[in-house]
Order: C-alpha cells, then sequence, then structure tokens
C-alpha cells in the first residue's frame, strides 16, 4: 500500500476533494490522508510516499519536516528545496533567457533592516540611489511589489516618482521589485501539473475575490495561436522551475503575453473562488499526477543546487530519473539571442495605459526621504511569501 498525504492551510474543498479522489482511485492499494505532525525525530523513518504541500511557505516547521521527509525518499509536490531558494525577481531574469516575455523589472534595496544592521553594514549599497535611472528603464505607471510576494499583499500601482516613494516607505524589510505596468488587454491565469498539463483561465483581476466572477470559463478566449504560445510559455516556465504545481499568469498587450507572475506553487483552487469547472479540473489533474509520480521508476532524488540548475556540469554523483533531471534542469543562454531565435516580443516594452483607476497616496514629503539610506533602527514588520485565497481580496490596480 502506497500513503498520500496532504498538508493544508485554511483551504477546504481542495484538499477533502483529492483526498476523495484518490481514495477513490486507489481502491485500497493508494490511500490519501491529512497528515499529522508532532515533534520530528531527524532519524524519522519515511511515512508517506507522497506528499502534497499546500502550506509550508507559511509554515517553516512544515517546510524542514518536508525537506527531512524528502531525504527518506517521500517525493514532495512541490519541491520544497526548490521552493525555498525561489523568488520572482529570479524567475523574471530567468524568462527572457527561455523566449517568454516578461516586464521590465528592477529590483530594489530594501526600506529597512533587521535590528542591528546599521549604515555600515550597508555599505556596498549605491546612495543615493538613482530612482530617475530606475523609473526611466520601467516607465510610469509601474508596480511595486515584492520580489517574493504572494496573494496580493503589498502589491500597488504607481503613476509617479512621488507615488512610488511614498508607496516604498511603507514596504518596511520586504524587498521590493519596481515593473513596467502592463495595460492588457487581456489576462489569463493558468494551471500547470506535472509541467505538463494546462489549463488557461480567462481571469480578471479587476473582479473582487470570490465574486464569481474573476475566473471566467471560454475556451475560446484566446485565439488559437495566442493559446498554443501561452500553453508553450507555460511550460517553458514550469519545466526550467521545476515546479509540478503552479499557475502562471499572463498580462497580454496588443497580442504578447507577458508573464507577471509565475511562482504560485499553491494556487487557489477552491471551489467558491474558480469555480466549479476549474475545481474538478484541478483536483483531476493533481489526482493524475499523484498516480503517475507513484508508478514512475525513480531513482535517487538529487538535492544539491548546482544539481538541480547544471545537472551536466555538475559533479555530484546523486541522480533523478532523466524525466526528473531533464524537468529541473535550466541552461541559461545569452538573452538578446534567444530571445531573437525563441520570440520576438520577450522583453519588449508596452506602451504605459491610461491612469484613469490610480491610486491616490501622494505624498508631500521631501525628495530626500526616499532617498536617504534606510534605516537600521527597523521594525520587524513581516509578511507571507505565497498566496492564500482569504488574503487575495482587492485588487491593487
Ligand atoms: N506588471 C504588471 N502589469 C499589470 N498588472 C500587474 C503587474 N504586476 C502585477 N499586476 C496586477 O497585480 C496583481 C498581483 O500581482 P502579482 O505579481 O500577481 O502578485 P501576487 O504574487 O501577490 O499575486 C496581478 O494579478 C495583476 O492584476
Ligand atoms: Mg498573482
Amino acid at each position: 500500500m502506497k500513503r498520500v498525504g496532504i498538508l493544508a492551510g485554511r483551504e477546504k474543498t481542495f484538499p477533502d476533494a483529492l483526498i476523495k479522489a484518490v481514495n477513490d482511485r486507489g481502491k485500497g492499494e493508494i490511500v490519501a490522508d491529512f497528515i499529522t505532525l508532532g515533534g520530528i525525530r531527524h532519524d524519522a523513518p519515511p511515512r508517506y510516499d507522497l506528499v502534497i504541500d499546500r502550506i509550508s511557505h507559511e509554515v517553516p516547521f512544515y517546510r524542514a519536516t518536508l525537506k527531512r521527509m524528502a531525504l527518506e525518499g517521500t517525493i514532495i509536490i512541490n519541491n520544497p528545496f526548490w521552493w525555498s531558494a525561489d523568488d520572482k525577481f529570479f524567475n523574471y531574469s530567468l524568462a527572457p533567457k527561455l523566449g517568454v516575455a516578461v516586464p521590465k523589472t528592477v529590483l530594489i534595496p530594501q526600506k529597512d533592516y533587521m535590528a542591528g544592521i546599521s549604515s555600515e553594514s550597508l555599505r556596498n549599497l549605491e546612495f543615493p540611489l538613482n530612482w530617475q535611472e530606475i523609473v526611466d528603464y520601467v516607465g510610469l505607471p509601474a508596480i511595486l511589489k515584492p520580489f517574493d510576494g504572494g496573494g496580493w499583499k503589498n502589491v500597488s500601482r504607481v503613476n509617479s516618482i512621488e507615488e512610488l516613494w511614498s508607496e516604498y516607505d511603507s514596504t518596511g524589510q520586504l524587498c521590493m521589485t519596481l515593473q513596467q505596468f502592463i495595460d492588457f488587454d487581456q489576462f489569463v491565469r493558468c494551471y500547470c501539473v506535472g509541467q505538463q498539463e494546462v489549463m488557461i483561465m480567462a481571469y480578471d483581476p479587476r473582479k473582487p475575490y470570490l465574486s464569481g466572477e474573476q475566473y471566467i470559463h471560454d475556451p475560446n478566449y484566446l485565439e488559437p495561436k495566442l493559446a498554443e504560445r501561452v500553453k508553450k510559455d507555460v511550460r517553458t516556465l514550469c519545466t526550467a522551475l521545476g515546479y509540478d504545481l503552479n499557475t502562471v499568469e499572463f498580462a497580454i498587450k496588443d497580442g504578447i503575453p507577458y508573464a507577471i507572475d509565475f511562482m504560485n506553487p499553491a494556487p487557489d483552487a477552491e471551489l467558491a473562488s474558480v469555480g466549479e469547472f476549474y475545481h474538478n479540473w484541478i483536483t483531476g489533474a493533481v489526482t493524475d499526477l499523484i498516480f503517475r509520480r507513484l508508478t514512475e521508476t525513480r531513482e535517487r532524488p538529487r538535492y544539491r543546487w548546482d544539481a538541480i540548475l547544471n545537472p551536466e556540469t555538475s559533479q555530484t554523483s546523486a541522480v533523478a530519473s532523466s524525466t526528473e533531471q531533464q524537468g529541473r534542469t535550466i541552461v541559461p543562454r545569452p538573452s538578446a539571442s534567444s530571445a531573437k531565435g525563441k520570440s520576438a516580443a520577450a522583453g519588449a516594452t508596452v506602451e504605459s495605459g491610461s491612469s484613469s483607476d490610480t491610486k491616490t497616496r501622494i505624498t508631500d514629503e521631501p525628495v530626500t526621504r526616499a532617498t536617504r539610506r534606510p534605516k537600521s533602527e527597523a521594525g520587524s514588520k513581516t509578511t507571507s511569501r505565497k498566496s492564500t485565497p482569504s488574503a487575495r481580496t482587492k485588487s491593487p490596480l
């Protein structure tokens, strides 16, 4: 008998549906249940053959437990090692090398730092920061968002450099990116399961969460050629990043799909949010994936970062199945040539859109406030990295 464990947070319908689907299909040979965890011994024997992780990004104890389980051969969806190392800015940097278009994005030094970090500790930071250069590159309006965020937390649209400073001043210890605003004609959110199965969901981020109007079931929402490109981009990104479960969001402008968010390895799948059609699809696709992963031949998993990223040049003797190796292989290429060869649109610019729905927090503070060196005696503002359905309450747009 093989055991499948589900690690979940507040969501309800998706974990329940998954457990039922696995148990129905498993007929006692493969069984699924919720994991119960107490103190974890470092030499604990394996309990599960496969774990679906929906929440460890918000609970460090879970993340540490999953890494330990992976060491014993448990298949973890998604790979907790890679997820621990990943961030959105890395992803934006990688995408154009793979021929996927992304908005222009700049990583910005934090506003505040943990206690004990003084100006002296930060001597490597440029001072003052060249805000004008950053804004000139990205353009206005722009989106200010965390480099590893989720659930629309701390995402804002800024229409002027003064608004940018005002928003930046409230970001505390978060590491932020400033990103070109894509005044999209269409918007899609795409599930990707097993780095292969793709479901394109027409999605309106301007509609409220749980309004029933965000996710629209319209198989013809994108014209066929665009849908093909979107599917290809989704597979490219999820394969490169090694995520077995993910959503990739595209803001589409003038026929170009710009990938704006593709680090969602615990994507929303709740019935009340995504609707019956998509909920059933994702439940079925993840159930298929579970059965596939449990039956395919696996060799020992690999845990070294260089092995995950560049297996060809790796010195490690750890190995994974060739499928897994391929799936987790990133071979960066120079962006100019790959953009030319794979997608003329990669890295292309889009005209800024209308500012009719502007954010109004314009500061009247002097410019120097936002350009000074960050304070050392920062508060310990914290935030969680990924989305939870209940956190996704309002549109930043
Ligand atoms: N570059 C962008 N252009 C236009 N809209 C954006 C851009 N970046 C983010 N948004 C809007 O903000 C929302 C949240 O941003 P996103 O990058 O998806 O962060 P999160 O990981 O918190 O979901 C998106 O769903 C989209 O509606
Ligand atoms: Mg998002």
